[in-house]
């Protein structure tokens, strides 16, 4: 059991965490709660998509988001591109980084970006061939690794194959989304033993949802495997519009009072971080669930 000394957190709050609030949630709030993020310490935020405004309506406004940060320095803001045209509006608004995303599961993925995998891949090929050029970063995402909504269990290695690819494409990180959080930690487990065969560890990062409740365990089971990059969601915000009954990431404030007990770094301001939380889940009017978050704020 070796624990990595430090971990990189990449906050998906108000990307995957917004893009399923079914009112619309006005930019000014969306760029409040980023700086909140920024000042706690995060360094790398999932800050916008720049998918069809037709399917995800709460992320159309991804141009005012991109063009309105107050930037902190030191902080990656990226964006979600799942196509060239998504790319370039991305770059003209000054992108930090990108990300792709694809599936282990070949239903999951014509729901979700209505395409096969295979499809995806060649259709991510020119994004990240245009993406080099413009000197911007490429993240890589797998959903699904753990479960599909539609085809149930997924073979680890189809997770490993589909995780190959967009590493060997260029992606130089690949982040392993149990989207709907149906995992257990021993699957968390088997599964990046499966993937670590064909993509380096120091590569990969683990992006869980906390659907079952399990997400903080399998984050654990995963972090003594080595894993030391993590997705997680102020407040436990979010879900995917195409995963039904899928519910929010793991809450950031909870995997950072995890790593603070585990002696793991994270450089976030866990004060800060519960306070970001508390104030955006009153401006939204959700429910706040993260547990460290609620026991901080109520201190
Ligand atoms: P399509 O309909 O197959 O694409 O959608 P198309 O190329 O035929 O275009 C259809 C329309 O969309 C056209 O407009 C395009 O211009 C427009 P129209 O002529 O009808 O007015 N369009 C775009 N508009 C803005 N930005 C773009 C863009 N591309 C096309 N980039 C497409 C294909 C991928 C666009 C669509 O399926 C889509 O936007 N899907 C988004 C799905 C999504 O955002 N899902 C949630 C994020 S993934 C996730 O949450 C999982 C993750 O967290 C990891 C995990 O948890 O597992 C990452
Ligand atoms: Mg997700």
């Amino acid at each position: 059991m070796t624990f990595p000394p430090h971990v990189r957190l990449v906050e998906v709050g108000p990307r995957d965490g917004l893009q399923n609030e079914p009112e619309a949630i006005d930019t000014g709030t969306k760029l409040a709660l980023i700086d909140r993020l920024g000042a706690a310490g995060l360094t790398h935020i999932e800050a916008a998509s720049f998918v069809s405004p037709k399917w995800v309506p709460q992320m159309a406004d991804h141009r005012e988001v991109m063009h309105g940060l107050r930037r902190h320095e030191g902080v990656t803001y990226s964006a979600l591109t799942p196509n060239l045209k998504g790319l370039e509006a991305a770059l003209e608004c000054g992108v930090d980084e990108v990300a792709v995303f694809a599936a282990a599961s070949e239903a999951f993925s014509r729901k979700n970006i209505n395409c096969s995998v295979a499809e995806s891949l060649e259709r991510f090929a020119p994004v990240l061939q245009r993406a080099r050029e413009a000197n911007v970063r490429v993240r890589g995402y797998v959903s699904c690794v753990l479960g599909c909504p539609y085809e149930g269990e997924i073979a680890p290695a189809r997770v490993a194959e589909v995780a190959r690819a967009l590493h060997q494409m260029g992606c130089y990180e690949v982040s392993l989304g149990d989207t709907i959080g149906t995992g257990t930690p021993l699957k968390a487990k088997r599964m990046l033993e499966a993937v670590t065969r064909d993509v380096p560890m120091e590569r990969l990062g683990a992006h869980f949802h906390d659907t079952y409740g399990q997400a903080l365990a399998n984050l654990y089971a995963v972090l003594e495997e080595g894993i030391a990059v993590i997705d997680s969601s102020v407040a436990g915000l979010g879900g995917c519009p195409y995963a039904k009954g899928a519910s929010g990431n793991v809450a950031s404030e909870d995997v950072v009072y995890l790593l603070d007990g585990l002696g793991i770094a994270h450089g976030v301001d866990l004060e800060k971080l519960a306070a970001a939380g508390s104030w955006i889940t009153r401006a939204i009017g959700r429910p706040n669930r993260s547990k460290a978050g609620v026991a901080l704020s109520s201190r």
